[in-house]
């Protein structure tokens, strides 16, 4: 047995102990988690119209996942939260918000939902009514929405690191932190990030609104000037102190008179601060394994209960039950999603032997098109001219092939849940369709695409995939298994944010 060695102590001194007792506490001080508060229009699952929803409802939790930010969210009390999410709400308190000659109600709710604080800014008048946007007094309901954010921050006493705002409904924000709360030294240190996710709605409005509505100084107008008119997205480019939109690859075409609806030089002159961070997907709740939507579950390991889904679907939408491949196509119907090419070529799509779904709403020309498509060619083509994410999740895991022909597409998610659905994407390459589809090569890819905005070309993609489909039924398979595997959690683009916020503050 070794022998202890027997040490004698000495009794440690005054000074020692202090010294001691100090690096103890400063070990046990935990350094304060850097605060951002992330403000938006629409947040899902409460409120969503379109894939901006999306980001906001995911972005937040894998941001606050990686534990470095105390993430919180913030967007509108709108009419019509889903009762069971209502029920989690608590109220906070109440203010007052001035805006130019007004002195507004407003009320604070909050949840948590997945480790994020969501607040609500209430007003009934400004925003308890049929649908979000589209109303004549959007520039006014809006302002006030930003104002109250600001005013929020002391009353809740959560004054964030960085705001990070999205799209014009929230681009006063960063315009009033140079404006009108410049001088308050509760302010002085927040840094904002303003995120584009279409540069095609920027909030334009009358000069008049900036003193009766904004109540903005007059001597600020060259901020929000325009091209004769106020542009709040133009405002907040300007003002933001980084600026960033969802693809790299948008980051560069809205440098360009054809992607940026007239707002080019702006964004040129401010390239130094612009960034491109592809967005995500929520892989948790587009899981084609777990999804509660679906007529049976499958994965990329056991891909065989897909042709469930598919022949439930059509006997669901009276399509012949029989192995033909179909095309998915949800999407809003407006012009940049490209529905022209298909109104070009339609006739010639359906001369194939295939089947066509498609789920959306929008302008009434394409509306009454896919109508009437469908019932010329009933047992091909069906149109569901609604939006509903229960029959959407149908459609991507029922269908073989997923359209997305965008004439410009910022980042765009359909296609990341189409992969992840084993339904193969047909992009144009553009923006974010660009960014996250790869055509298929020998050295591997995700999807078919075509890159010139031409019907023809985009009818070339779809017979070869529609070829492939029938002919190489292994080969197609390969291709359905390289999509499910594409990575579009939000992992990645998160730790890109984060860096984005670490560069500010
Ligand atoms: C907008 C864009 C779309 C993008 C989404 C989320 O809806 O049009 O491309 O995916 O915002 O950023």
């Amino acid at each position: 047995m070794a022998q202890e060695v027997k040490k004698t102590k000495k009794a440690p001194t005054a000074k020692a102990k202090t010294a001691k007792k100090e690096s103890i506490l400063s070990e046990m001080t935990i350094t304060p988690k850097k605060r951002i508060l992330v403000a938006a229009s629409e947040c899902a699952p409460f409120f969503q119209t379109g894939g901006l929803a999306d980001v906001i409802g995911s972005l937040p939790i894998a941001l606050q996942a990686q534990g470095e930010y105390d993430v919180r969210v913030v967007c509108p009390l709108y009419q019509g939260m889903k009762s069971e999410l209502r029920e989690t709400l608590t109220f906070v308190e109440s203010f007052n918000v001035p805006l130019s000659w007004r002195n507004l109600y407003c009320g604070i709710f909050k949840t948590v939902k997945d480790g994020v604080v969501y607040y609500f800014i209430d007003n009934e008048y400004y925003f308890k009514r049929g649908g979000f946007y589209g109303y004549y007094d959007d520039g006014e309901r809006f302002a006030f929405f930003a104002k109250a954010i600001l005013e929020m921050m002391p009353h809740l006493d959560f004054i964030p690191d960085v705001l990070h705002c999205n799209d014009w409904q929230t681009a006063l924000c960063p315009v009033y932190l140079k404006t009108n709360y410049g001088a308050r030294p509760e302010f002085g240190n927040i840094k904002t990030v303003f995120t584009i996710h279409n540069i095609e709605y920027q909030g334009k409005y009358d000069d008049s609104i900036m003193e009766d509505v904004f109540g903005i100084d007059k001597s600020y107008t060259e901020m929000l000037d325009y091209d004769g008119c106020i542009n709040l997205m133009k405002g907040a480019i300007v003002t933001a102190d980084r600026v960033s939109t969802v693809s790299p690859t948008y980051a560069n075409e809205i440098c360009d008179r054809y992607f940026a609806h007239g707002l080019e030089h702006i964004v040129k002159e401010n390239a130094y601060k612009l960034s491109g961070i592809l967005n995500g997907i929520n892989v948790v709740s587009y899981n084609p394994e777990t999804d509660p939507a679906l007529f049976a579950n499958y994965s990329v390991c056991a891909q065989e209960n897909k042709a469930i889904c598919k022949a439930e679907l059509q006997k669901m939408l009276n399509l012949p039950v029989k192995n033909v491949p179909m095309i998915g196509l949800i999407t809003r119907l407006a012009a940049h999603k490209g529905i022209d090419l298909i109104k070009c070529v339609g006739e010639e799509i359906m001369q194939e032997d295939l089947q066509f779904v498609l789920l959306g709403t929008g302008e009434r020309e394409y509306e009454a098109f896919f109508t009437d498509l469908a019932s010329k060619y009933p047992g091909k083509m069906v149109a569901i001219t609604a939006f509903n994410q229960d029959m959407a999740r149908k459609i991507y895991s029922a269908s073989d092939l997923y359209l997305m022909p965008s004439k410009s597409e910022p980042c765009g998610l359909s296609q990341m849940i189409a992969c992840r659905y084993g339904s193969v994407p047909i992009v144009r390459e553009t923006g974010g369709l660009y960014d996250s589809i790869q055509p298929f090569t020998e050295k591997g890819g995700n999807g078919y695409t075509f890159a010139r905005y031409n019907a023809h070309d985009m009818l070339y993609v779809i017979k070869m995939a529609v070829n492939e489909y029938k002919e190489n039924p292994e080969i197609f398979k390969e291709h359905r298994t390289a999509a499910m595997s594409s990575d579009f959690s939000w992992g990645r683009s998160a730790t890109t944010y984060a860096d984005l916020y670490r560069s500010l503050i």
